[in-house]
């Protein structure tokens, strides 16, 4: 894994980061020397890495938080900036790609996909603006998803929302870049995370995969956390208001 030196010391806030593609960022990002604050509501995942990580000697920081809730994000994430500093590059990761039928979606359940695979994003990079202007500048990274891209059906609510993260991130960009601050996005094919391999990998879908990729092998999460890496660091100081995918060549 490549060593960005501009990323020591940087105080970094993943969202979704107890487990999955969110774990191998919070990994990637201490073992790089930053100071990772993460924020999840899976607090037994959390406290685990956490402690893993810790037992390392990295500076890790972990605040259980419903991301749902947004007075609670508001607050997990001022638990991060007081204990560990500004926070200067953000992903927001956190999503959950629960399937649904269009048929059975009631408001309440709208309103609640909406706001586990959307909302947050906003409001997360709203509150870490004055850290990133305070600093001079700053990244954040978006997780998307090729899902929208492809057409998946059955889980609509979750697609839209990734597609509405692309528009998110052309209009932060735009509003943040004046201050130093750049705003991407990624959108990951499919990445082999345990729960992927739990629910989904069956020898069909595998297969499936494999003709829809390029290349043929599976995609793993420390690949997507190695594009993060990239994106947070200096060597992409003039990269902004870009989706940048990572699916092996499926789309
Ligand atoms: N794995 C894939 O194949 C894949 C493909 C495309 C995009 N993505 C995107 O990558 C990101 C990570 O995906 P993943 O596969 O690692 O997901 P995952 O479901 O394995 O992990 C998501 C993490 O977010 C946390 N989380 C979910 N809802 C939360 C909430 N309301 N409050 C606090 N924490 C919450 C979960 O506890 C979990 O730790 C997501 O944005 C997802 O949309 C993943």
């Amino acid at each position: 894994m490549a060593i960005y030196t501009d990323l020591k010391e940087k105080t970094v806030l993943i969202t979704g980061g107890a487990s999955g593609i969110g774990a191998a960022l919070v990994d990637a990002f201490a073992a790089q020397g930053a100071k990772v604050g993460f924020l999840d509501r899976d607090e037994t995942a959390g406290a685990a890495l956490s402690d893993a990580l810790a037992a390392k000697g990295q500076q890790v920081r972990f605040v259980p938080v419903d991301l749902r809730d947004t007075e609670r994000l508001r607050a997990g994430i001022e638990t991060v900036r007081a204990e560990l500093g500004g926070i200067t590059v953000l992903v927001n990761n956190a999503a959950h790609d629960e399937r649904h039928a269009t048929e059975e979606v009631t408001e309440a359940y709208f309103d609640d996909r909406i706001a586990t695979n959307f909302k947050h994003q906003f409001f997360a990079s709203q509150a870490v603006l004055p850290d990133m202007k305070a600093a001079g500048g700053g990244a954040i990274i978006c997780m998307s998803s090729i899902s929208w891209m492809a057409g998946f059906g059955g889980m609509a609510l979750y697609t839209a929302s990734k597609s509405a993260v692309i528009g998110l991130i052309r209009s932060l960009a735009r509003d943040f870049g004046p201050f130093n601050i750049r705003v991407n996005a990624v959108s990951p094919g499919w990445i082999m995370t345990q729960r992927q391999l739990d629910l989904w990998l069956t020898p069909e879908a595998d297969a499936m995969r494999q003709e829809r990729q390029a290349l043929k092998q599976r995609l793993l999460p420390a690949d997507v956390a190695k594009l993060a890496l990239f994106l947070a660091s200096d060597d992409a100081r003039v990269i902004t208001s870009q989706n940048y995918i990572i699916d092996g060549g499926w789309v």
